[in-house]
């Protein structure tokens, strides 16, 4: 990996990872691309629709980029309300990218999801090689995109790589419209306002992972050797389970005051509900050493420092 495109760069997860790859291999071997300019100040950077397979294909070739960390997606809340712009630009877009990394010898990185899960997986733990029958266009998208991915690997032979990521909290950049987001507006309002009105209902748990953590899983996957890599598309990594309450429990270690209540969106709590409430990572854990270094209390403290820095 010596000269990267990131498509998405500007969301939740591209803002850090493209700042990550960076320090690890320079700013000008890794270009930024996304429909939004966020960040663009920070390094090479172009505009570029994944959808439009033309325009990824050219920001590729100009760079000479031998990886793509494909992060451009809509996530799961957004999808529900826009499934046809979800199917063009998930589907879509992975089609356009792997098409471009076929014929410019490229490997490629892409996230799955929870999501990839739905109602009749085994919900906990849900093992790695399991049924996949989500019932969410997200959901969907991800487990075509996973099988996609296999088969660009089996047929020609793509270095494609991808992890099934949880809910993940951060503070750099807000999330996108996914039904985990209220782990990180909890902590947004906890430092605002005191108090936090969840639209997920007490006791819904999900896994969930620091973003440290979820871009160093992606980079450690794709500097793994290839022989040791049974699966590729996609590993499941977890870091903790949470619940509503159970964050609440944890921010009033430092803000006893804090408050949390419920009004709960019944399309998002549907979602949740078709999730698995913990994944068996032991697969990732086998074949290329994931471990997650932060807990539910050390990534609180972290969270709470930097937003109360930030905001
Ligand atoms: P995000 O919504 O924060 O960012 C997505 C980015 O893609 C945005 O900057 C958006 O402008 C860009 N984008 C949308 N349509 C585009 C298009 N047509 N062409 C180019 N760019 C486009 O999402 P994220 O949280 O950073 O997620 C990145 C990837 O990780 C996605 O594949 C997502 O499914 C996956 N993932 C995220 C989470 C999470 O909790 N954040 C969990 C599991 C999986
Ligand atoms: N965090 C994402 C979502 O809620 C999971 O893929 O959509």
């Amino acid at each position: 990996m010596k000269r990267i495109v990131v498509t998405g760069a500007a969301g939740q997860i591209g803002t850090e990872m493209v700042a990550r790859l960076r320090d690890e291999y320079g700013t000008d071997a890794v270009l930024a691309t996304d429909i939004r300019s966020a960040g663009s100040e920070l390094g090479p950077f172009a505009f570029v629709d994944v959808t439009n397979g033309e325009s990824l294909d050219a920001a590729v070739g100009r760079h000479r980029a031998d990886t793509i960390f494909h992060l451009a997606a809509v996530l799961s809340a957004v999808g529900e309300r826009r499934p046809q712009l979800t199917y063009q630009v998930n589907i879509g877009g992975l089609f356009n990218v792997l098409e471009v990394a076929r014929a410019r010898g490229c490997a490629v990185f892409t996230p799955s999801s929870i999501a990839a899960f739905g109602p009749n997986t085994p919900p906990d733990p849900t093992p790695q090689d399991t049924i996949q029958r989500p019932n969410t266009m997200y959901g969907v998208s991800k487990v075509a995109g996973e099988l996609l991915c296999d088969y660009y690997f089996t047929r020609f032979g793509l270095d494609t790589r991808g992890v099934r990521y949880p809910g993940l909290i951060s503070h750099v950049a807000e999330p996108g419209g996914g039904t985990t987001d209220y782990a990180v507006e909890i902590y947004y309002e906890a430092v605002r306002r005191n108090r936090y009105e969840c639209f997920l209902a007490e006791g819904t748990q999900l896994d969930m992972m620091y973003m440290p953590d979820a871009i160093r899983a992606a980079i450690e996957l794709m500097e793994a050797p290839a022989d040791s890599l049974a699966h590729r598309n996609a590993f499941n990594v977890t870091a903790m389970q949470l619940t509503p309450e159970k964050i609440a429990e944890s921010i009033r270690r430092r803000r006893p005051d804090f408050e949390l209540s419920y009004d709960v969106d019944p399309e998002r709590q549907a979602i949740a509900e078709s999730w698995p409430r913990r994944i068996d990572d032991s697969a990732a854990r086998t074949e290329w050493g994931w471990e997650a270094r932060y807990d539910l209390e050390a990534m609180t403290d972290e969270m709470l420092d930097e937003l109360e820095r930030k905001l």
